[in-house]
């Protein structure tokens, strides 16, 4: 299957500083990619064996989430070791191949720094474990004394974002705070130790070729705490206007603008991208050209599948990179969310505020009932408008196989925090995190040589990259043909709408006659004039289907 999709063609590697602008970078979750060696769990040989579909695809660049040495307590964002490999996954040697492999296949690299806390496991927290409260190794974490005539209680009464508490005890009447797991300890970014520390594994990385990092919670870093913590009810209604004690301060900016400069000593720049869930008006200062120089959008993960909304998203964040001098980004689904396959096959969520796809998730995928013919009907033409926008376009490893979330996991199962620390609340994120069928045979459907570390349900293989790549109609190859195009007319960031007299019709017009035109609706709508170049179903005569996009060419 590989020697098929290889396209060498396809993608010298471009070198050129503003690579990133319009890329589209494919999301790899390691451990679930692909497995060289039988242990369950994916591996850097197994992404290297298949770089060339990854060619073949037709992508600019991957990023792949974490593959340092962790306990695995949150997927890998749990890092003991910044500067490494973990073990199961290979080494840096391996790392290094799978750069250089990469690059001769035309893709940049982009990889995850994981900033806001380490693991437990990692040797400043052991060393802060075992050192007196007030030393040098605490001050590098979130140390605070606890309540109480013996500390016994905890220094506030905050909430993790997994659920369950946010604060540790570590016997000596003094506790940490873990915005996340108890096993990941938050980082004092008062701390110029840790800053320098960060500042070596950004030129460790880059040094080895990498191209550019996606941040990891990049809103959280800069913290104000003084004596008197508020307490969760303050926390929650103050306002996240760059002055709240945890996210989103001005300050962190300084940080950023550290980073800035190590990125600029490398030719071309090292790129990055903030993973900053911050008010959309603050967005520009992460993607500044001092600072990060692209953040994540997630508008369109907690979006309708409904053309006004998708109008109104890609107005506001074209106006919004424009303010930062960055590129716009369209992400439909990555490592923490329900697929959008899935998303699009259900109803809107009943509550709001309540996660797409949450309900469905917890009752084990029995109810309400997921339209999965739908869903998939609609990611391809939600996939085919957002590959048409101007700006950079995340996938994530699956989509393009049109992979809908597994509900059917069982309970022992389960790997993710925020299923244990929510228990009846949070099913957790393990069902867009499956490792991937490779093939619609065959152990583990191809993933590996044996098993796979989340089991896969039997209908996987129905879904396997090799039963798609002959077949001119699947979501793959809707996929390839859209990429590979894109290449070629991804000119100027503009766009320009063209009216449309349905409400369900979005039409927009790119330069050099590229056009793109969506059906929100169920019924057929005219298809504008123009020679077709890639649609995300079958189009009948002259009439663009409902739930479907089509690229055109005046
Ligand atoms: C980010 C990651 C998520 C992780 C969390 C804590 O949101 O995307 O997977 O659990 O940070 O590191």
């Amino acid at each position: 299957m590989s020697d098929v999709l290889a396209r060498p063609d396809l993608h010298p590697l471009r070198d050129d500083a503003d690579w990133w602008r319009q890329a589209a970078v494919y999301q790899i979750y390691p451990r679930s990619f692909a497995d060289s060696d039988g242990d369950g769990i994916g591996d850097l040989r197994g992404i290297r064996a298949r770089v060339p579909y990854l060619q073949g695809l037709g992508i600019d660049a991957v990023w792949m989430s974490p593959f340092y040495p962790s306990a695995l307590a949150d997927g890998g964002y749990d890092v003991d070791d910044y500067r490494d490999v973990d073990p199961r996954l290979g080494t840096l040697a391996d790392f290094d191949d799978l750069v250089a492999a990469l690059h001769e296949a035309g893709i940049r690299v982009i990889i995850d720094i994981v900033p806001n806390h380490t693991s437990d496991r990692h040797e400043w927290f052991r060393e802060a474990l075992a050192s007196p409260r007030g030393s040098a190794a605490r001050a590098r974490y979130v140390f605070r004394d606890g309540l109480g005539p013996d500390g016994s209680l905890p220094p506030a009464d905050w909430t993790s974002a997994f659920g369950g508490p946010a604060w540790e005890a570590v016997g000596d009447g003094q506790w940490y705070l873990h915005y996340f797991a108890t096993e990941q300890p938050d980082l004092n970014w008062d701390n110029r130790e840790v800053r320098d520390d960060f500042l070596r594994t950004l030129r460790f990385w880059s040094d080895r070729g990498v191209d550019g990092f996606r941040i990891d919670v990049a809103h959280g870093l800069a913290k104000r705490l003084d004596d008197d913590l508020p307490d969760q009810a303050t926390l929650d209604s103050l306002p996240r206007d760059g002055a709240h004690p945890l996210w989103d301060r001005d300050e962190v900016h300084e940080i950023y603008a550290e980073w800035r400069r190590v990125f600029d000593e490398y030719t071309p720049p090292r790129t990055g991208v903030a993973e900053a869930w911050v008010e959309s008006h603050r967005r520009p200062r992460y993607a500044s050209v001092d600072g990060l120089g692209q953040a994540f959008n997630f508008d369109l993960l907690e979006a309708s599948f409904d053309a006004a909304e998708f109008r109104r998203i890609v107005d506001a964040n074209l106006a919004l990179a424009a303010a930062s001098g960055s590129s716009t980004t369209w992400v439909l689904s990555n490592h923490d969310v329900v697929r959008h396959a899935t998303r699009y096959g259900l109803p809107e969520p009943s509550a709001p505020g309540e996660k797409h796809g949450a309900a469905w998730l917890l009752s084990g995928g029995a109810t309400p009932p997921l339209d999965r013919e739908r869903g998939l009907r609609r990611a391809r033409a939600a996939t085919l408008l957002v590959l048409g926008l101007p700006g950079s376009a995340y996938l994530y490893q699956g989509e393009e196989l049109g992979l809908p979330e597994v509900a059917e996991i069982p309970a022992a199962e389960r790997q993710d925090p925020a299923y244990f620390r929510n228990p009846g609340v949070d099913i957790g994120r393990d069902g867009c995190r499956v490792p991937l069928p490779w093939t619609a045979e065959g152990d583990s459907f191809g993933f590996g040589p044996d098993g796979a570390h989340l089991p896969q349900p039997d209908w996987f293989g129905e879904y396997a990259a090799d039963g798609q790549v002959d077949d001119p109609t699947s979501t793959l190859s809707m996929y390839r043909r859209a990429l590979a195009l894109r290449h070629d007319l991804q000119g100027a960031e503009e766009l320009e709408w063209v009216p449309t007299p349905d409400p369900d019709v979005v039409h927009f017009r790119r330069p050099d006659g590229w056009e793109v035109v969506a059906n929100f609706g169920t019924e057929p709508a005219p298809l504008p004039e123009g020679s077709v170049l890639v649609a995300s179903g079958d189009l009948v005569g002259d009439r663009l289907p409902g739930e479907t996009t089509a690229w055109l060419r005046r």
